[in-house]
């Protein structure tokens, strides 16, 4: 399946009320973008959002990681590149970007606008204009203002209340506690959750 998602080099975990209700925005819109403060889990969710929905695009999952990017003119640049599509003489990369685009059926995945909004939205304003069948999911603590745009606030990983906690064996049916588990585990060996 035609995809550049990195595989991931740990599990993912719970989530499993937000991917359904992202998959049902996503049904209902051609711009998702997760919203939410740094850190809440917006590009994970996404790739594992990006993952799950191989099977529906034919031409497939492409991500665009724009956190490393400062010049917000290389923003059709990097997404060329991560398509694998080429300079055509006389062309802006942005129609090179809707030729390529137009007659496939593909989510691509911006991921991490927040620094790069008003380019990244003139850019996904123009594909979504100029290709038909394109649906993008972002990521972007804010969202980017594109007409039609729906957003989804991603809460923090689910957490005990410390004022009544419950007892220790139970405190893997939250989700950030399972996350610290697994990554302590990871580091340290022989790590083991209560
Ligand atoms: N559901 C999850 N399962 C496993 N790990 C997760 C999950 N959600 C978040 N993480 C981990 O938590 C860390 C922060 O998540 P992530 O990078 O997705 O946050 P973010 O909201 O995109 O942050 P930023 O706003 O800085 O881009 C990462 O190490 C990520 O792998
Ligand atoms: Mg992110």
């Amino acid at each position: 399946m035609a995809s550049n998602l990195p595989s991931p080099l740990t599990s993912f975990i719970g989530r499993q009320r937000e991917i359904a209700e992202v998959k049902r925005l996503l049904a209902t819109t051609r711009l998702l973008t997760l919203t939410g403060a740094g850190g809440s889990g917006k590009t994970r969710l996404a790739y594992e959002l990006g993952a799950e929905a191989l099977q529906e695009y034919p031409d497939g999952v492409w991500a665009v990681e724009f956190a490393p990017l400062s010049d917000a003119d290389l923003v059709p640049q990097m997404t060329a590149s991560a398509l694998g599509v080429p300079e055509h003489p006389g062309w802006s990369l942005t129609e090179s970007l809707v030729q390529h685009l137009r007659a496939r059926s593909v989510l691509l995945l911006f991921d991490n606008c927040e620094h790069l909004i008003p380019a990244c939205a003139a850019l996904a304003e123009a594909l979504l204009r100029g290709c038909a069948t394109l649906r993008i999911l972002t990521t972007s603590r804010e969202r980017l203002g594109v007409t039609g745009e729906l957003s989804f606030l991603v809460p923090s990983l689910s957490l005990p209340d410390p004022a009544s906690l419950p007892p220790p064996e139970r405190l893997t049916q939250y989700e950030a506690v399972r996350l610290f588990v697994e990554r302590a585990a990871f580091n340290q060996p022989g790590f083991t959750s209560p």
